[in-house]
């Protein structure tokens, strides 16, 4: 792990110690990825501009997001199945963000369950929640995030239909993993994962455990065809904010309209977001809409961004078109592929870290400083 000094590092070895069917799950895009390779390009085409003699001495990560303090301004990204990247992935995730000083968001399709996660750490943790058809089991579920102590709430509203993921389909992902002969060579050939597999209990969705017993989970996209409700609309938000006494966040907003109406049915705020380019392929990049959405919810609400995010660079982009903290799905997920726990604090470090020097070069001494006069152009 220590050999490790870019999230490119940490994206190899787990390509080479993770699954080929949960690699790729991670790794991927809906339809022709254009999405996907869009939130890589957008950000790297963005330029600092280089400003010296400026007294950085004095500088700091350090940040508020929703009102409580955090190390820098990033949160783990809410990812499903990520207790199949690597065994009892999630519970490793919340340590390792816990250590580093950020906020990691459980997903409602996590491995290990809200009662799990909160046994095995003493730190707040998000809860996101995806909307089903059953409204009662909705209901639970907030329950359930509630006497876990979860102080946000992140409601996911870009996933009501699924996007189609080629390489899904291909390798025939499915939960718990599915045991065939190709899978188990390529399980064979991966034995640190497999002996964490072996040596944990938990290898289905931990926070539908109740709710599947009778079901036949086949795939995940067929599951979420059946009980994802696609009638989700801006009154169930109002819905849920009466059923919920925290902190309440829409993810999945890439207009400014969508923004100005999630405020006002009485989010605290939103994630600039396209899902990590699995969903609606051919939206636009969620850096290139940024700062449209943030100057229309300026002052009402706070703004995440997600999507393409890998370096400390890039949060520093990010925060230059207006987000108060970036959110990173796979960055993350590559370090706990690479090494558990390990794996998720060295790749919040190298964040850490480039974000640091990022500021220093840019003449910055926190975060909040940094605005579009940063940026080129
Ligand atoms: C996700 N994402 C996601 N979002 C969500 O709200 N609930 C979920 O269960 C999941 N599951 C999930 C799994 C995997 C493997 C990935 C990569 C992503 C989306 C995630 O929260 C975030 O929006 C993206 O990951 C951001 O893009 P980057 O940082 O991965 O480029
Ligand atoms: C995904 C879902 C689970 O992106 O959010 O795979």
């Amino acid at each position: 792990m220590r050999q490790a000094t870019s999230i490119d590092d940490l994206r190899e070895m787990a390509r080479r110690r993770v699954p080929r069917a949960f690699f790729d799950y991670v790794d991927g895009g809906s339809y022709s990825e254009a999405t996907l390779k869009a939130n890589r390009a957008d950000l790297q085409a963005l330029k600092f501009r280089q400003r010296v003699m400026v007294d950085v001495s004095a500088r700091s990560t350090a940040c508020s997001i929703l009102g409580r303090a955090a190390t820098m301004p990033v949160v783990l990204a809410p990812t499903g199945l990520t207790g199949l990247v690597h065994a009892d992935g999630e519970i490793l995730a919340a340590r390792a963000a816990a250590q580093v000083g950020v906020p990691f968001c459980l997903s409602t399709m996590s491995i290990c369950s809200l009662e799990q996660v909160r046994a095995a750490t003493d730190t707040p943790f998000w809860f996101q929640l995806y909307v089903m058809r059953d409204r009662g089991f909705v209901a639970s579920l907030l329950e359930r995030a509630r006497q876990a102590d979860c102080p946000v709430l992140v409601l996911t509203a870009d996933l009501q239909v699924q996007g189609q993921r080629h390489r899904d389909i291909r390798n025939g992902l499915s939960v718990p993993p599915r045991l065939t002969f190709r899978s188990l060579l390529d399980f064979a050939c991966r034995p640190r994962w497999a002996m964490g597999m072996l040596g944990t209990a938990n290898r289905s969705f931990g926070n539908l455990a109740a709710y599947l017993q009778s079901q036949d989970l086949a795939t995940l996209s067929q599951w979420i065809a059946q009980q994802f409700d696609p009638s989700l609309s801006w009154r169930d938000l109002e819905w849920i904010r009466s059923l919920w006494p925290g902190k309440l966040v829409v993810k999945g907003i890439l207009d400014p309209d969508d923004a100005r109406t999630a405020v006002a049915c009485g989010a605290d705020a939103v994630v600039v977001s396209n899902h990590g380019g699995r969903q609606l392929d051919h939206a636009p990049s969620s850096v290139s809409v940024l700062a449209a959405i943030a100057e229309a919810v300026r002052g009402k609400a706070e703004v995440f961004m997600d999507g393409g995010v890998r370096s400390g660079q890039d949060v520093a982009k990010a925060l230059a078109c207006g987000a108060d903290a970036a959110m990173i799905g796979r960055a993350f997920l590559y370090g706990l592929g690479a090494g558990g726990e390990d794996g998720v604090r060295t790749a919040l470090e190298i964040i850490r870290r480039e974000l640091d020097v990022t500021l220093a070069l840019a003449g910055c001494c926190s975060p909040a400083e940094l605005t579009p006069r940063h940026l080129h152009g």
